[in-house]
């Protein structure tokens, strides 16, 4: 395994899926676009992206998606009518979607799972690292994870994992990974990779979450894997086949986040993300804060 001296600037961003957990919500609008607090979940993604110094980002997206692209383009109407207002601070809130990043679209066409959704990306990617951060799944600005990666891969080659340490009674939901440790505390060697296990299959209780950095060798992976669970094309059984195989590009490490996170596509992490960060807004999460103490305390 080679460590490469290249910079990763692409980040991959699939939101193609159905999101039927959070149905009706979901009917007509992607779950990304579901606000948290005031921004809608994909742009804290985003932003998250670009502070990683990411700042080509192509999103996958499917049915529904039109929301998606109007949110990262000009709204010229809008904007008219707050310059004529002379309302700044509003102003400034609104542009800042649009001038964030590069923003691209490609269309997955058929949900055929998150590898199909990656492998959508192979023609935009070309034979270069990249990073693909999942549009319902934040990480707190605060705790540092994609910056953390992209220097795994820096040094050790091959792709990158985030993995976090969940209950057992909750492994089923996830990709879980079998490890060996490293020489670093927070990163470990990924030897092979189960989807949503049972709890007593599982290899360990390292969940993998939402943030990857992955080899373009992962495209040709991609494209050996057939179908798994549910039918769809797995990511994590792409990676299973690197982090067994000897290929160019193989390798799969873990870097273990103790940080902040939430599924904004799971109702009730959705609701513990908006309560979170609501009582750190800083123009209101003070008077948030004081309401939600007094009415906890009363109910
Ligand atoms: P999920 O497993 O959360 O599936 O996808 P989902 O369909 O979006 O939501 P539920 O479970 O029905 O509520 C994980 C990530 O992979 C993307 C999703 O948008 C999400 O970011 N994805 C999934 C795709 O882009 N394409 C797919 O075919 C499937």
């Amino acid at each position: 395994m080679t460590s490469r001296a290249e910079r990763v600037t692409k980040a991959v961003i699939p939101a193609a899926g159905l999101g039927t957990r959070f149905l009706p919500a979901t009917k007509a609008i992607p779950k990304e676009m579901l606000p948290v607090v005031d921004r809608p979940a994909i742009q804290y993604v985003v932003e998250e992206a670009v502070a990683a110094g990411l700042d080509d980002v192509l999103m996958i997206t499917g049915r529904n998606k039109r929301a998606l692209e109007d949110h990262f383009d000009r709204h010229w109407e809008l904007e008219q009518v707050l310059e004529a207002k002379g309302d700044r601070f509003r102003l400034d809130r609104l542009r800042r979607s649009t001038v964030l990043a590069d923003v691209h679209y490609v269309r997955q066409g058929d949900p055929l799972g998150l590898g199909h959704a990656v492998l959508c990306a192979e023609k935009h990617v070309g034979d270069e690292a990249f990073a693909v951060l999942l549009g319902d799944d934040l990480i707190d600005a605060r705790d540092e994870l994609l910056a953390r990666m992209l220097r795994v891969r820096a040094e050790r080659g091959g792709s990158v994992v985030a993995l976090l340490e969940v209950a057992p009674e909750q492994v089923h939901l996830y990709g879980c990974a079998a490890v060996l440790r490293t020489d670093e505390d927070d990163v470990v060697q990924v030897t092979g990779l189960v989807e949503k296990p049972d709890a007593d299959q599982a290899p360990s209780n390292l969940a993998v979450i939402g943030r990857y950095v992955l080899d373009p060798a992962v495209f040709a992976a991609l494209r050996r894997t057939s179908p798994g669970r549910g039918n769809e094309i797995q990511l994590t059984d792409a990676l299973q086949s690197l982090a067994a195989g000897e290929q160019a590009g193989a390798g799969v490490w873990g870097v273990v986040f103790h940080g902040r996170r939430y599924d904004t596509g799971d109702r009730l992490d959705y609701l513990k993300a908006v309560v979170q960060l609501g009582v750190e807004h800083e123009e209101f999460g003070e008077d948030f804060h004081v309401w939600l103490r007094e009415w906890v305390a009363a109910s």
